[in-house]
Formats: C-alpha cells, structure tokens, sequence
C-alpha cells in the first residue's frame, strides 16, 4: 500500500483555509492534520474546535486531530464532534493512558498516541493492543518547519518491532521535519503515514511533493 499523506494544516496560509484543503485533496493527501497547541504543554497557542469543525465540514480527507494540550481528557469529546476521525494524545499529558484512550474509542473514533522525542516506545508496550495509531514525534512539538532529528529512525524500528508482535494492524505515523529527501529513510523504517507541513504547503508544487512523498515504499 502506498504512503498516507497527511498535511499540517498549520503551515497552511490561513487565510484561505478552503484552498489549502482543495490543494491537499487534488494531491491526493488522505488525512488532513490538526495541531492544536494550548501555550502550555507547548510554547505555541494554534486554534481549537471551532475551526477543526469548519475543515472537517468542507473536506473528504480523514481529519486527524494531534492534541499538545495539558490535559486533553477535557476537550476530547468537542473535538470529536467537531469531526475529528482520529484523535491523538501525548503520552507525556496522560497519566491516566489507557483511560483516556478507552475514552476516545467510546466517542467513534480512532485512538492515537504520541510520544515527543526523548519519551521511548517502550512507555506505550501495555496500551499497544488497544491504539490505532502511534505518532512519533522526530522535532520537538510545537512549531512547524524544523529539523528532522535523526534518532527518531531507530525509534521507529523499535516500534516496527513492537507492532509486529503486540498490534500488526497499528498504523504508525511520524511528525516533525519530513521532506521529499528523507521520506523514503521514514517509510523504510516502518511508517505507515507521513505529517508534512512545509514540506508540502510550502513547496513550489505541492502535487509533486506529495507525490514523491507518497512514492517513499518498503
Ligand atoms: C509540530 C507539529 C507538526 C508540524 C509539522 O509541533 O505537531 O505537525 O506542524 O510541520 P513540519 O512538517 O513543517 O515539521
Ligand atoms: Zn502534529
């Protein structure tokens, strides 16, 4: 199967939302991604519910909601009935994990969870079973447009590995820093689905990029 495309949002010009979403889709993205970022747990405030109700409302792609927000349990529900598919937590604002994904499941939709760099795979081995998705993060969240950290490859295979003999169905998704250079490295460590901000809203021809992007294969 080929690589999901799934661009940020954020690096879209937001000012013509509905442009960015026709781009996306004419591309062939297959899941539009929402960061939502609270000014706490990240040093970065994005939007909220209201304007993932509006993409949701005017595109076909799947609308994959990423939380980096202390506490997400309280804002899980109104993101989902703003048309989130798939929500993601961050491990980091969990302590109460399995829960919160049980939560998620409840409300109709897909369960992911993220861990930010220096949080190993190995935190996620009990819940493995019970996730959708796992979204690893290779840049620090927070802002769009930085640079891929290069452990993240070893941290994938690392959960390649743990799929494969806890949850085969687990997509993994990998966010922060993908290019049309080092989308081929990701996907042949073993992911499923690539977040592209910049790579794709500011590229001179976002339909090639998302091309190149989805070509990368094992
Ligand atoms: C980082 C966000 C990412 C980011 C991706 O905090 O979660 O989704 O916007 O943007 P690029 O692809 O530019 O790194
Ligand atoms: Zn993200």
């Amino acid at each position: 199967p080929s690589t999901l495309l799934a661009p940020s949002i954020l690096s879209a010009d937001l000012m013509h939302l509905g442009e960015a979403l026709k781009t996306a889709e004419a591309a062939g993205a297959d899941w539009i991604h929402c960061d939502i970022m609270d000014g706490n747990f990240v040093p970065n405030i994005t939007f909220g519910p209201i304007v993932v109700q509006a993409i949701a409302n005017n595109t076909t792609m799947v609308v994959d909601t990423h939380l980096m927000i202390a506490d997400p349990d309280r804002y899980i529900e109104e993101f989902v009935k703003a048309g989130s598919h798939q929500v993601t937590v961050h491990q980091e604002t969990c302590p109460h994990l399995h829960r919160t994904v049980q939560f998620i499941k409840s409300l109709g939709a897909k369960a992911g969870v993220s861990v930010n760099p220096a949080t190993p795979v190995s935190t996620l081995e009990e819940i493995l079973p019970d996730l959708d998705l796992v979204l690893i993060m290779s840049v620090n969240p927070g802002f769009g447009g930085q640079k891929f950290i290069p452990a993240s490859i070893e941290k994938i295979k690392k959960l390649d590995a743990m799929r494969r003999k806890l949850n085969p169905e687990l997509v993994i998704a990998v966010d922060g820093g993908i290019t049309e250079e080092n989308a081929e490295a990701v996907v042949l460590a073993g992911a499923d689905a690539l977040i592209a901000g910049t790579a794709f809203f500011r590229a001179a021809d976002p339909a090639a990029a998302a091309r190149k992007i989805k070509s990368a294969s094992r």
